[in-house]
């Protein structure tokens, strides 16, 4: 791989995706791994990124010079830049002279390996307060700003790059072109990562991992799931047992894409456990989000587990058990909770999810060096429904927390029929893309007056809660079309009876969170 070493800050991952962008595989190390480990992962490049910190300060993130010495190919970019400046004998200093935001940047040789066949002048984005004054020896300057005259520099022979800038974000005008460059034609790599083989080298390990045993999948409906199970059931085919518990809480069509469309997209063997009247029993007379949210959760896992138990039983009657348990575990966790360096499959025997001690799985996360985006391209590659692979993320709970109040079966109905108005109206206004999700929310406990024909009417408010997010963790209120608003609220009012108001919520979060509940 290309590994790419978190220097603190932000950067890293989006530098990890950015050469996925061009084709390359990469993964995310923290800087405080040693070299030796570092090169032990044979990488075919390394790519040291920006931080937070200033590189003389006292407990900033060091370089180890060993990985400018090993004969990889290295870019450094903004704190990577510096830290490689300082290793090489070069000077930094606080000039005070900082740049932040965009910035001209002029490009001294635009034959450079970095720089080929790009402009002298490009906008780049900068933030930075230390400058580089004087490059390292034998290292080749190819760009300056007003602010770093030594904004960029490389040396073919050791194949050592930098630029003081971050060409991973959008507002460096050619900053892939430069990433690209340094990885297609410094470092020499081929670019052949692409959904296809990643299928097939997954699809190996799986075979690999699994044997003969058997596996099981909780299939939810959604995206990382439903290609996790895809790619399980191409490795292994009927070895593959997938339980989806349909609680009723679903939106239109949902359940029935998992149970025809999927199936015969995928050909997994599926178990459909119906427990809609378990789950509406359950939460009958509940109003209190935490507590209903608790009540599906409980209910879940009792479904699920006498479920595992009976596919469980017949395996091991069959005498091949059951050891594993997929889940559709994504890369930017992994990152998170600090483990950004396994295989494709972890194999931590621990239990999982609230599962008794009797049912121990071994677990198999064949997407966990994946990115969102990616794992949507292995769906398509693996043939699974554009609707499953495109669909917004949705909340384990479902509908359940997004009717304030009781979860009837009527309410369920009403809140159904608005939904799939308004997800409708907003995919053919082409909007999906720039919406991450649109909970549609039923106030079920509030009522309002109206008048339809010429009556007075005394019906329930659905809210609209367009956002637009790159991870759910903050969001924007998304700035929908008037007339896609206008619409949507003209058919839901005119075709859901029980519904008189749509509103939309314009809260960012923070404050508000997406959901309702
Ligand atoms: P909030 O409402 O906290 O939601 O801003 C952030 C993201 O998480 C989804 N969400 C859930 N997903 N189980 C899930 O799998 C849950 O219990 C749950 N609650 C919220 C929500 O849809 C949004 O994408």
């Amino acid at each position: 791989p290309v590994l790419v070493v978190d220097f603190g800050a932000q950067y890293a991952q989006l530098i990890a995706r950015r050469v996925r962008e061009a084709h390359v595989f990469s993964e995310v190390v923290p800087s405080t791994m040693p070299a030796s480990e570092m090169l032990a992962k044979e990488p075919a490049a390394i790519i040291l990124s920006g931080g937070p910190s200033s590189v003389y300060a006292e407990g900033a993130p060091s370089l180890d010079p060993a990985l400018l010495d090993a004969g990889v190919p290295v870019f450094g970019m903004c704190y990577g830049f510096q830290a490689m400046v300082q290793a090489l004998g070069g000077t930094v200093e606080h000039t005070g002279l900082g740049e932040y935001g965009s910035t001209p940047a002029q490009i001294s040789d635009t034959d450079s390996t970095l720089f080929n066949g790009q402009p002298s002048d490009q906008s780049v984005w900068m933030s930075h307060g230390d400058a580089a004054t004087a490059a390292p020896e034998g290292m080749r300057v190819t760009a300056a700003t007003s602010g770093a005259p030594v904004a960029a520099f490389e040396d073919d022979e050791r194949r050592l790059y930098g630029v003081q800038w971050h060409p991973e974000v959008m507002h460096s005008t050619f900053g892939q072109r430069v990433l690209e460059n340094f990885l297609l034609r410094g470092a020499g790599l081929s670019g052949d990562w692409t959904a296809h083989n990643v299928v097939e080298a997954l699809v190996e390990q799986v075979k690999e991992t699994v044997g003969d045993k058997r596996v099981l999948c909780a299939l939810s409906g959604g995206v990382d799931s439903s290609v996790a199970a895809a790619l399980v059931q191409r490795a292994v085919g009927d070895q593959l047992t997938c339980v989806f518990v349909d609680h009723g809480l679903l939106r239109s069509g949902e359940a029935e894409q998992v149970e025809k469309e999927f199936v015969a997209a995928t050909g997994v063997d599926l178990v459909v456990v119906d427990a809609r009247e378990q789950f509406l029993g359950a939460l009958a007379g509940v109003s209190d989000p935490e507590e209903k949210r608790k009540i599906i959760g409980r209910e879940f896992i009792r479904v699920f587990e006498q479920a595992a138990r009976d596919v469980v039983g017949s395996a091991e009657r069959d005498g091949h058990p059951v050891e594993f348990l997929v889940q559709g575990t994504l890369y930017p966790d992994v990152v998170e909770s600090g483990g950004g360096t396994g295989t494709a499959n972890i194999k931590s025997h621990h239990n999982v999810g609230g599962l008794p001690d009797d049912l121990q799985f071994t677990l198999i996360e064949p997407l966990r060096l994946l990115f969102k985006d990616e794992v949507r391209q292995v769906g398509l590659e693996l043939g699974v429904p554009e609707g499953i692979v495109w669909r917004q993320p949705f909340p384990g709970p479902g509908l359940g927390i997004r009717i304030v109040g009781e979860v009837t079966a009527e309410r369920l109905e009403i809140l159904r029929a608005a939904d799939q108005i308004a997800r409708h109206e907003l995919s053919a206004a082409g909007l999906d893309r720039e919406i991450w999700q649109c909970p549609v929310v039923l106030l079920a406990d509030v009522r309002s007056v109206g008048v339809q024909g010429d009556g007075r009417t005394y019906g329930h408010p659905v809210v609209l809660r367009p956002v637009s997010s790159e991870d759910a963790m903050t969001a924007d209120w998304t700035r929908v079309p008037y007339e896609v608003l206008a619409k949507i609220s003209t058919r839901i009012t005119n075709e859901v009876r029980e519904v008189n108001r749509v509103v939309l919520d314009v809260t960012s979060k923070p404050p508000g969170t997406i959901e309702w509940e």
